[in-house]
């Protein structure tokens, strides 16, 4: 397969417009039978849902050469159900998981010039998305929805690559407990963007939210979860209601517990707890694990006794794995590579 003609390493991550897309459209209460097609705008009406309402949601994933020159994706299945559960909180038509997983494998291989070469150091972002394409006008669920899925290559999520992100206590809340903070709905992330932009302003790389009932625990960033590593090593991740469910999360746990026979909990992890930390890290489709240097409260500085330098051992133990995992040179868990 003959690549395109990109600079692979020095992409960062943005958006590059790739050669086709998947779509396919829900009226008459069902699915159509979805095609790939080649136009990347999307034409609604001026009063559809999502426009409205914003009733649209999204999922991340990523397709990565592996050593070998194969062309895989990472836990796909997880994507497809965690897409489902956010439609259904959002009153749209959920889209099968069968269809999901095609759409996948006809999006990758339709891009395949695009899929960045193993040790390139970049990879095939994936979006899959879904809205409200019908119009409304009083509040309530669309009657017509689109779902769609493109792709393209991305470099490294946080500009500063694998060194330590410096993060703030968000003077913001993210996500109400009992609203949709678990779920990968748009409307979180227009509710981020002006706290993400003052962060910026500020001089940190993102922002760390913490629940909004106490403001004490320790949430997720707008963009990723935490994992954090005690000075006895054991790999421990923030427990909410209110936080999506990583897939990434899910598989570093797996690892620490299951590969790395490191011991893991999951549980409620208050902001007083951090400065006792020795690594720390967001970790998510886009960010992979970004380690933490440094998170400013309201209380003052708390430096990860790993440094501004780069990724605490633990950390870095992890995001060998996890990237060895999906590039192919570790075996994999069960079920955890899917194959274009
Ligand atoms: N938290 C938020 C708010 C996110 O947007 C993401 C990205 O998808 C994550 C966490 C990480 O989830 P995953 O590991 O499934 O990509
Ligand atoms: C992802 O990691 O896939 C996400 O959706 C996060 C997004 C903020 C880029």
């Amino acid at each position: 397969m003959e690549k395109k003609n990109i600079d692979w390493g020095s992409l960062g991550f943005s958006y590059t417009k790739t050669d086709s897309r998947y779509v396919s459209y829900w009226k008459d209460n069902q699915w159509d039978d979805g095609a790939m097609v080649e136009d990347a705008n999307v034409t609604i009406n001026e009063s559809a849902g999502v426009l409205q309402y914003a009733q649209t949601c999204f999922e991340g994933l990523k397709a990565y050469t592996t050593i070998d020159g194969k062309v895989v994706a990472f836990r796909p299945d997880l994507n497809a159900q965690r897409m489902y559960d956010t439609a259904h909180r959002l009153l749209m038509p959920p889209f099968p998981h069968d269809r999901f997983i095609d759409a996948l494998d006809k999006l990758v291989k339709a891009n395949l010039a695009f899929v960045p070469p193993y040790g390139s150091g970049a990879t095939l972002y994936i979006r899959p998305y879904l809205f409200g394409s019908g119009p409304v006008i009083g509040v309530a669920p669309a009657p017509e929805y689109t779902f769609r899925m493109f792709c393209t290559p991305v470099g490294p999520y946080f500009k500063s690559g694998i060194k330590p992100l410096k993060l703030q206590v968000s003077e913001f809340d993210r996500a109400a407990p009992r609203g949709t903070g678990h779920i990968k709905g748009g409307l979180n992330y227009a509710m981020s963007l002006y706290a993400g932009h003052e962060a910026h302003k500020n001089g940190f790389a993102e922002n760390l939210y913490l629940d909004a009932a106490t403001q004490s625990f320790v949430e997720e960033t707008g963009g990723a979860n935490f994992i954090f590593v005690t000075k006895d090593n054991k790999v421990v991740t923030p427990k909410s209601p209110s936080i999506l469910p990583s897939i990434t999360r899910r598989s570093l746990m797996y690892v620490a517990k299951e590969i790395l026979h490191l011991e893991t909990e999951e549980r409620p992890v208050p902001l007083d707890e951090v400065a006792e930390f020795a690594e720390g890290g967001l970790c998510g489709t886009a960010a992979v694990i970004s380690p933490i240097g440094s998170i400013t409260t309201k209380k003052g500085v708390i430096y990860l006794p790993s440094g501004m330098e780069k990724m605490g051992p633990i950390t870095q133990k992890l995001y060998d794995t996890l990237t060895g995992i999906q590039m192919g040179r570790l075996e994999a868990p069960e079920g955890w590579i899917h194959t274009i």
